[in-house]
C-alpha cells in the first residue's frame, strides 16, 4: 500500500490526488495521496519529519520547493541546476529530491510533437523564473542547442543562461517581436494570462514562422489568449495541463517504478479544468 502527499500553501485546490489516484487505479496498485497544508507559520521541520514518517514519498509546491532542500540527502541534476525540488523519494536508506517539472514538460511535448526532438529547432523561451529554468535545463539536457530567453528583467534571464552548453539569445519582451518569425517552437512561461486576468498575453504575436508550435505553461484557462492568437497565425498549439500531467507522471515513475500509459486521462484533466 503506497503512501503519496502534497506538501505546500495553499494545495486545497490542488488536481494532484486526483492525478495521482487515477495512476494508482491505471498501475492497479492500492495507494493513497493526500494533501498536507502546512500554513507558513506551523513549524516546517516537524512537517516534513512527519512526512517523512508517514510517507512512501511526496510532492513538494509553493512555497517550499526550496526551503525543503536541506531536508534531504541528495537530489538529482535537474533538482541541483533549478535549486527546486517537487518531489521527494526514498530510496531505502535516503531522502532524494527531483525536479519533475521540466522534464516532465519535455516528455508531453516530445509526445505531441516527436518531429520536433529529430533535428535541432531553434527555441524561444518567455519568462525566466522558475518553470523557465527547469524547462530551459530539461531542453537543454535533450539536446537542444539554441534555446533563446525573452523576459521583462534581462537579468533574471541572465542567470538561467549562465553555466549551459547552449546558445542563448536574451530579448527584452518587446524586441523579440522583431524576430518572433525566426522561432519554431515558442514557450509561454508566465503567470501572465491565467485567471482571473485571462484576457492579458506576455506579448501580442504579430507574425510566426511557418508550422511553427506554440506552447503555454498555464492551464487555467486551457485554451489562453496567447494560444488563441497562435491559432489565429496558424501555429500548431501545445497546451499546459500536459505538463502537469507528465510531471506527475515522472513522480510516480519515481516512486513505483511503473511507466503510466495516460490512456485518456489528458482529456479527463482537460474535462476537471473546464468544469465539465
Ligand atoms: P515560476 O516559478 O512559477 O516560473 P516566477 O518565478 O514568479 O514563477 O516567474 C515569473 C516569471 O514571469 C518571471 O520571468 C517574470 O518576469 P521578471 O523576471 O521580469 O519578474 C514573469 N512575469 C510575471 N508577471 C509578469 C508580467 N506582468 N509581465 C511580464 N513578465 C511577468
Amino acid at each position: 500500500m503506497f503512501q503519496f502527499g502534497l506538501m505546500g500553501y495553499p494545495v486545497k485546490y490542488s488536481l494532484s490526488p486526483w492525478i495521482h489516484e487515477h495512476f494508482l487505479k491505471l498501475a492497479s496498485l492500492t495507494g493513497t495521496y493526500q494533501l498536507y497544508e502546512i500554513n507558513p507559520n506551523q513549524q516546517f521541520d516537524q512537517a516534513v519529519n512527519n512526512l517523512k514518517k508517514h510517507l512512501d514519498g511526496f510532492n513538494i509546491t509553493v512555497p517550499y520547493k526550496e526551503t525543503i532542500i536541506p531536508h534531504l540527502d541528495k537530489l538529482d541534476q535537474a533538482a541541483q541546476y533549478c535549486q527546486a525540488v517537487n518531489t521527494v523519494s526514498y530510496t531505502g536508506d535516503q531522502w532524494k529530491g527531483y525536479n519533475t517539472d521540466g522534464i516532465g514538460y519535455v516528455r508531453s511535448l516530445e509526445t505531441e510533437y516527436p518531429h520536433l526532438f529529430s533535428n535541432d529547432q531553434k527555441v524561444l523561451i518567455i519568462g525566466a523564473g522558475g518553470a523557465a529554468r527547469g524547462i530551459y535545463f530539461a531542453l537543454a539536457t535533450k539536446g537542444f542547442t539554441t534555446i533563446d530567453l525573452a523576459n521583462r528583467t534581462i537579468s533574471n534571464a541572465e542567470q538561467i543562461a549562465k553555466n549551459q552548453q547552449v546558445q542563448t539569445q536574451i530579448h527584452t519582451l518587446n524586441h523579440v517581436l522583431d524576430v518572433i518569425d525566426t522561432y519554431d517552437l515558442i514557450i509561454q512561461t508566465t503567470s501572465v494570462g491565467m485567471k482571473p486576468n485571462d484576457k492579458e498575453a506576455i506579448i501580442h504575436l504579430p507574425k510566426l514562422k511557418e508550422n511553427a508550435v506554440v506552447s503555454d505553461i498555464v492551464y487555467q484557462p486551457i485554451y489562453t489568449s496567447f494560444l488563441k492568437r497562435a491559432k489565429e497565425l496558424g501555429a500548431h498549439l501545445h497546451f499546459g495541463h500536459t505538463m502537469l500531467l507528465y510531471q506527475a507522471v515522472y513522480a510516480f515513475e519515481i516512486w513505483t517504478g511503473r511507466e503510466i500509459e495516460l490512456k485518456n486521462l489528458d482529456i479527463g484533466l482537460k474535462n476537471v479544468l473546464q468544469g465539465d
